[in-house]
């Protein structure tokens, strides 16, 4: 059974009263790493959830664990590196009669090495799930939480987000168009009874340096960098989220980093970026 105690404030400081159902939280890249703990923070937490990514047997199995805890899960499969298939997932959610209370954009992915050596194609599917798929999912999601007074959504970005990232340029890039928009969401959804949070991670571990390819680069493989458990990332996240805070870096460290990519010039900041992503010579 959810513990009722903990059921979030979405409904309170809204001008609304709880209408007795359960909220219901989406969540984008739920198979695996962070999206999948968010999801089991957001079902702890007395969260209905609709579950998202393309390998449809984790989502399956991320279901049944959650069903356990008392969420009605529903596991929607979709690959949104195709362009429009964000759109579409919105519209089958609205088709289906579901409405969401709480979006988590969480789906992403990297790619390590020269800009001019990366693929075309991946880049292509990388800008399609960093930036355009959440984007046109808070697009189609926010207004009616708008017009509900309540809501909250969640845009995962990265401290990759506070400075740009010569040897993963294309992807640090991608992450500072989230917090750009995501800072600027928060301020203006200010008044309307929704908030929006843009969580910024560091190392963390989960698929994505596998998948990314940088499991050999100083910031995944170094000792002396700090790397978080995706479950403590999700639970800090969540609990920021529930805040109505605007931005959120996890971990001292990274808070450094981040603070330092924002008021250091280039100058010093290139040199930290070269020892946490290596060289990029083409
Ligand atoms: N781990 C880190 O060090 C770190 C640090 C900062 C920020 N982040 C960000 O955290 C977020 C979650 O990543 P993670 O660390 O949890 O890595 P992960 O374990 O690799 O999870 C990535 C998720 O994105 C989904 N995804 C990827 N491509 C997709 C596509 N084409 N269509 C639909 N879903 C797709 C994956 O699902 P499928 O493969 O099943 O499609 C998976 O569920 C990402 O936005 C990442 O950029 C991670």
């Amino acid at each position: 059974m959810p513990n009722v105690e903990l059921l979030p404030s979405i409904f309170e400081g809204a001008g609304m009263q709880d209408n007795g159902s359960r909220p219901l939280a989406l969540v984008t890249g739920a198979s695996s790493g962070i999206g999948a703990d968010l999801a089991r923070e957001l079902a702890r937490h007395g969260h209905d959830v609709v579950l998202t990514a393309r390998r449809a047997p984790e989502l399956e199995a991320l279901a049944v664990e959650l069903r356990a805890l008392g969420a009605v899960a529903t596991v929607m499969p979709k690959d949104i590196s195709v362009p429009g298939a964000a759109r579409e997932l919105a519209r089958e959610i609205d088709l289906r009669g579901l409405r969401i209370d709480v979006l988590i954009n969480n789906a992403g992915f990297g790619d390590v090495g020269p800009f001019v050596r990366e693929d075309p194609d991946r880049i292509d599917a990388m800008l399609q799930v960093n930036v355009a798929a959440p984007t046109a999912l808070t697009r189609a999601i926010l207004p009616g939480m708008i017009a509900r007074r309540r809501g909250r959504v969640m845009l995962v970005s990265s401290t990759a987000a506070f400075q740009p990232g010569p040897n993963m340029a294309t992807y640090c890039a991608t992450k500072a168009y989230v917090l750009s928009l995501g800072e600027a969401l928060a301020r203006e959804l200010r008044g309307t009874g929704v908030t929006l949070t843009t969580l910024c991670p560091g190392a963390t571990h989960t698929g994505f340096a596998a998948e990314s390819g940088a499991e050999s680069l100083p910031l995944f493989s170094s000792r002396l960098v700090p790397k978080m458990s995706s479950a403590n990332v999700a639970r800090a996240g969540y609990d920021a989220m529930m805040r109505g805070k605007p931005v959120l870096v996890t971990g001292f460290v990274n808070k450094l980093v981040a603070f330092s990519g924002r008021v250091f010039p280039r100058a010093v900041v290139f040199p930290v970026a070269k020892m946490l992503l290596g060289d990029h010579a083409n």
